[in-house]
């Protein structure tokens, strides 16, 4: 491979893998399967191992995940909550014991404890003398969400630990579960009341935590289980085992150990766990467990296996954001036959012409599936999928459906080829496909689909958050004219929403009410809402911070985009040629008109005056504090905190075992403090 081409693919790697940490960590909307997300990751470090030189200093592989969402109080970790790396079959885990055991230098079977993964959402709780004091979310690993009072809803987490001794502190990491039946039945009344259904149970979890209305977290019935430890003071444990004992003693919820695995049934579904010795007895526990997984009341994507030794885990350490002393075995994803009844063509918010199979409704892990998309064409003709064909469906990660192949020997002989057609079925304008993608798109800027996407975009939550008009709603005043445009929809009036059949008086007052609501609003979410191509949320916000008024952003120059760290050349030009439009400023400028109240952003605070003041630091290797304490001590001394060592940085701060930064560091020429030199500056 080319240095020019390694480069070129690194680039786009880190573009998507960004992406997809967005759609997974922030936005509870994973696109790719987790396979195909560890290979992109995968492929991502090889070539950063073999071309260092255009390894980025923000490259996914040096941070956790993604973005944290505004409503909720931010808070630190006071240790990161890391990732696990996966494995996929029998072979590969037996690789991992042997590089474990290289790194142990031990030719004996290692000593693992084993849990089921559970599919859920990550959660640490902080005890404080044995009070539940919080509960915060994983957010990007090192900032989560504080969800204290939905935590607080679930039924069979204690507020207090069981135990006359509490520990001066003790943090604990879970996993929140909403079961299968509960899932079902929250699906069941969120169609009714009109709302959007969740797509699996781990989505369910994840909305339930971040309502802002305790009770409908209490209604939701959450589930927990305890599987590791955060940071903790006045305690300490030897072993995975020993800790999971302390759980138990403690009151808190955690898988109990299993005695034989031969006789693992729906029965005895709280003892499910098990230390095995060596990776051959990982690998029955593994098939064990993938036996009765459908039989279990929530989801699980496979085993957590970690060294169970807590001495041997800090021997072995982490590397990037995994620890080298745990990893996941994932299970094959559950899949099922049924039939493509149609394929129909679904038009995106830009353009995109997507293809989707409509199936033969059929349950796939306890969920019902009707729809599979197809992708695009490439894929329609790559698997040589036809109407009437009986295919296997998966959720993709659990999550998507998608088609994974035909079984040939079913194919009916009238079966029917498909052609994603070349004209846009919504408005009928002929589609172009764009050089370097496998898409078709409809270019017409009035094209009612694209409208109508847009639309449903502008309202959505993390844009305009305008939660009392539905996606249907959104597209019945579309089709009655009432909107067309944005800013149409603060022209709206109760009357008009009247007029719709099966609106009533108070559904519509709702409406408007949550409309003017949206008025007031934040830049960032206003740019986004504006839904320019390839303007995430994250750099909206990054165009905010920068512009600070949305005047200031309307007049932004293409030489000052390319110089904004989240902006890259393709965004650029998609903004550059949006602002060009006479008719995108008049819609702006009529959206002011009608209302849209944007807050002010502050202004910059200047950089706190200290002893640090002006200097760039990187912290890396063991300290006495944490890195988040490390982080603020720096801060409010004057200094800036960068993640990654770059030429931008003037010290690297060092404590034991620094590792590649430091090289790094060396070779660029920075100063390097180790923890005294650092608390001389600062005290
Ligand atoms: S132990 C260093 N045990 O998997 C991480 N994690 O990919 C140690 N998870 O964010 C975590 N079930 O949400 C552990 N029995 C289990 C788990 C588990 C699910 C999740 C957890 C974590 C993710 C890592």
């Amino acid at each position: 491979m080319t240095e020019k081409n390694a480069k070129k693919e690194m680039e786009k790697l880190v573009k998507e893998i960004e992406y997809h940490n967005h759609l997974y960590n922030t936005l509870d909307k994973p696109e790719i399967t987790d396979r195909e997300y560890d290979k992109l990751f995968q492929r991502l470090l090889d070539l950063e191992s073999e071309f260092p030189q255009f390894k980025s200093t923000n490259s996914p592989t040096e941070k956790v995940g993604g973005a944290v969402l505004d409503a909720f109080e931010k808070v630190n970790h006071k240790e990161p909550m890391l990732s696990l790396q996966n494995t996929y079959s029998a072979e590969e885990i037996i690789d991992f014991e042997k590089k474990i055991k290289k790194q142990l230098k031990t030719d004996e079977d290692l000593d693992f404890f084993c849990t089921p993964k559970y599919d859920g959402v990550a959660i640490e709780l902080v005890y404080e003398k044995g009070q539940l004091v919080r509960a915060i979310t994983r957010g990007d690993g090192s900032i989560g969400e504080d969800v204290t009072f939905n935590v607080k809803t679930i039924r069979s987490l204690p507020l207090k630990l069981k135990t006359k001794n509490p520990p001066k502190r003790l943090d604990i990491r879970g996993e929140i579960l909403i079961y299968k039946d509960d899932f079902q039945a929250i699906n069941e009344a969120q169609q009714e009341a009109g709302s959007s259904v969740f797509a699996n149970p781990r989505n369910a979890a994840a909305g339930t935590l971040r309502q802002l209305d305790s009770k409908v977290a209490a209604s939701r019935r959450l589930r927990i289980f305890c599987y590791a430890p955060g940071f903790h003071e006045g305690i300490d444990f030897e072993s995975q085992q020993s800790f999971e004992k302390v759980l138990q003693d403690f009151a808190l919820p955690t898988m109990k150990e299993t005695k034989d695995l031969k006789k693992l049934k729906a029965k005895s579904l709280w003892s499910l766990s098990k230390r095995c010795q060596g990776s051959a007895e990982v690998i029955e526990y593994y098939e064990a467990i993938e036996k009765v997984r459908k039989e279990l009341p929530f989801e699980i994507d496979g085993i957590v296996v970690k060294v169970n030794g807590f001495a041997e885990q800090e021997d072995l350490g982490f590397i990037a954001r995994s620890p080298r002393w745990a990893f996941a075995a994932k299970f094959t994803p559950d899949q099922e036959q049924t039939r493509i009844n149609d394929i129909q063509v679904q038009v995106g918010r830009t353009g995109a012409l997507t293809p989707v199979a409509i199936l033969e409704p059929v349950s796939v892990g306890g969920v019902t599936i009707t729809h599979a998309t197809l992708h695009n064409q490439n894929e329609i003709d790559r698997k040589d999928v036809r109407i009437g064909d009986t295919v296997n469906v998966h959720r993709a990660g659990d999550v998507i459906p998608e088609v994974i192949e035909v079984i040939k020997k079913k194919r009916p002989k009238n079966s029917k080829a498909f052609k994603i057609p070349d004209k846009c079925p919504s408005c009928g304008q002929k589609v172009v496909t764009i050089e370097d993608e496998a898409v078709k798109r409809c270019v017409n800027s009035l094209c009612p689909a694209v409208m109508k996407e847009s639309l449903k975009h502008f309202v959505s939550r993390n844009a305009m958050n305008i939660d009392k008009l539905g996606s249907r709603l959104v597209e019945r005043l579309y089709e009655e004219e009432l909107i067309t445009r944005f800013s149409d929809l603060y022209a709206l009036t109760k009357e008009s929403i009247l007029e719709l059949d099966r609106q009533g008086e108070k559904s519509s007052q709702n409406i408007i009410d949550s409309i003017d609501k949206s008025k007031k609003t934040e830049l960032h979410r206003f740019i986004y809402a504006l839904g320019i191509r390839f303007v995430g949320e994250q750099t909206a916000r990054a165009l905010a911070d920068h512009y600070r008024s949305i005047d200031a952003f309307l007049a932004a120059k293409e030489e000052e985009l390319l110089e904004l760290r989240d902006v890259g050349p393709k965004v650029t030009q998609s903004i550059v040629s949006t602002l060009k439009q006479k008719s995108f400023h008049k819609e702006v400028q009529q959206l002011l008109k009608n209302g849209i109240d944007i807050k002010k952003i502050k202004a910059r605070t200047k950089a706190a005056s200290g002893p640090l003041s002006g200097l760039s630091f990187v912290v890396t290797g063991t300290l006495p504090l944490s890195r988040n304490e490390v982080h603020d001590q720096i801060r409010s001394a004057g200094g800036e905190v960068a993640t990654s060592v770059s030429k931008k940085v003037n010290v690297l701060i060092a404590g034991e075992k620094a590792g590649s930064k430091m090289a790094k560091a060396e070779k660029l020429g920075l100063e390097i403090w180790d923890w005294a030199q650092f608390e001389k500056k600062v005290r």
